[in-house]
């Protein structure tokens, strides 16, 4: 993750004054949205809505029906651009071995941790659980678009064309070095260029169709003219009409789409999601907030300890767990435990503005608390409701600055918030979970018509190459 700590210059600490006003306006918009959800108001940005296009060369009939709105061609790239990084797995991350994470096509090793038994009850969740890692997802999206029915092997037959290029693995591997130049962190990113502008398909599009994941946040990938920290692939004038997947996408670059973290659960069948959703609905949660992380000493007046003070003040309200040592990523199920038991959970900026917190939370059912917009509604608009008439039917938006001015407590916040709206958003926040795991499903996918994030993320993509194609072809 970026060591690093930037303040957000979307937003200034200058909006403190008309709190009564600000609260009345946020009450009664709070009023409007639960109305909203309780009529079930379709959300225009999300997932799932009708892809508008007809694709030239629509795969039609055979192994790819169901995918009427376009293939996806994977490139089988050079070794050295993904195999190979995956085989120096345990030189890749300075503090651990990235090897056991890496495992399983990128799902990691099976949890097994004697805590998750209760998660396994139902029959169809059986091997559905994984100690995943961030850093793996550009080889978790990989192969499941290797196995995916709206694959094509026929690049002439694809409407979108994915590079599986592993650029996070590339320069997280030089993150960390003392010696590493800004050039060694960009090695891989030039070569990687000028492999694909050398492409008949890429030239025919100037890279309009094109498309790319990334495991890193997207600090790591825009190092500062001035050098710093990270590479610059994200950056390079070669990748400027490739559309970028990122788990954390810079809000000011169109080019830069959000998608969701991996989090640990990887379900094979649509039954297997609905018996996950069953439980996380019917489980008692008798905190009312929850929150996992750890305090960064470092930072002055640093946000994430006044929540763990908040959260102790709350006594029995409030659930936290530290999550120093990866402890969070080794023990998942410790982060589930905690969120299952808790109706909300806070979700602060951390080292950047996201967190896989997020999607722990939503996956155990729990509704997301953010104190930054930039931390999912200007993320992740393929996947979850946003735009103000939506972001509360499945969030609750505190703002932080009030909080530090004022007398407000975030269990006074979360606590005056009635039980049968509580039960409302909890219920959304469940019927989104498909959407934001990454399934380890074949090639019949999740079945049901359900889709999962990559299902999702194949969807986003054809409407993109649809409505960027007059970039390329006026
Ligand atoms: C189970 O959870 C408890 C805390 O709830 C923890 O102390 C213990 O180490 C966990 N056991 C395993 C095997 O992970
Ligand atoms: C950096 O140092 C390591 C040993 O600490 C060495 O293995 C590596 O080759 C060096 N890299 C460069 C680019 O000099
Ligand atoms: C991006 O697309 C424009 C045309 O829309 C083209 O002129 C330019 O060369 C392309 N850039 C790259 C890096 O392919
Ligand atoms: C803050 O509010 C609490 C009750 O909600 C009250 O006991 C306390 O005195 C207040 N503190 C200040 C500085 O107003």
């Amino acid at each position: 993750m970026a060591a690093m700590y930037r303040p957000d210059p979307a937003n200034p600490a200058a909006r403190r004054p008309r709190l009564a006003v600000i609260l009345l306006v946020a009450f009664f918009a709070l009023q409007l949205l639960v109305f909203l959800a309780f009529r079930g108001a379709p959300s225009p940005g999300a997932p799932g809505s009708a892809v508008a296009h007809v694709p030239e060369s629509p795969g039609r009939g055979g192994d790819d029906s169901g995918c009427a709105g376009g293939l996806v061609y994977v490139y089988d790239l050079p070794p050295v651009f993904n195999e190979d990084l995956l085989s120096m797995c345990d030189k890749l991350a300075p503090q651990y071995s990235l090897c056991p994470y890496l495992a399983n096509d990128g799902l990691g090793f099976p949890a097994k941790g004697a805590n998750l038994s209760e998660f396994l009850l139902p029959a169809e969740l059986v091997g559905s659980w994984y100690s995943s890692d961030q850093f793996a997802l550009e080889h978790i999206v990989h192969r499941r678009l290797l196995s995916h029915r709206c694959r094509t092997a026929d690049p002439g037959r694809a409407t979108a064309f994915f590079v599986p290029f592993y650029a996070g693995l590339a320069v997280g591997r030089h993150l960390w070095a003392a010696n590493a130049t800004d050039a060694d962190r960009d090695r891989d990113c030039v070569a990687l260029l000028s492999w694909l502008h050398a492409q008949p398909y890429y030239k025919r599009s100037h890279g309009w169709d094109h498309f790319i994941a990334l495991g890193r946040i997207r600090g790591d990938f825009r190092r500062s003219p001035d050098g710093g920290w990270g590479g610059s692939f994200l950056l390079m004038p070669g990748l400027a009409n490739t559309t970028r997947l990122v788990i954390e996408r810079d809000p000011w670059d169109a080019m830069d789409v959000g998608i969701p973290y991996p989090t640990s659960f990887h379900p094979r069948t649509a039954a297997g999601v609905r018996a996950w959703q069953q439980y996380a609905l019917s489980r008692p949660r008798p905190t009312l907030f929850a929150f996992a992380g750890a305090p960064r000493s470092a930072i002055k007046g640093d946000f994430r300890a006044l929540l763990l003070e908040e959260c102790q003040a709350a006594g029995e309200g409030c659930g936290a767990l530290d999550c120093g040592e990866g402890k969070c990523i080794k023990q998942n199920e410790l982060v589930m435990q905690l969120f299952l038991g808790a109706r909300f959970c806070l979700q602060p900026r951390g080292d950047s503005f996201t967190r896989r917190s997020l999607f722990d939370c939503m996956v155990a059912g729990a509704v997301p608390v953010l104190f930054w917009r930039r931390s999912a509604y200007r993320q992740y608009g393929w996947y979850v409701p946003v735009g103000n008439d939506h972001e509360g039917e499945w969030s609750v938006f505190i703002d932080r600055d009030e909080l530090r001015a004022r007398n407000v407590s975030i269990r006074g916040v979360l606590g005056a918030i009635p039980e049968a709206k509580v039960q409302q958003m909890r219920k959304r926040v469940v019927e989104m979970i498909p959407n934001l795991v990454y399934s380890a499903a074949g090639k019949e996918g999740l079945g049901d018509g359900m889709k999962d994030a990559v299902d999702v993320m194949i969807d986003g993509m054809l409407r993109r190459v649809a409505e960027q194609r007059r970039s390329w072809r006026l």
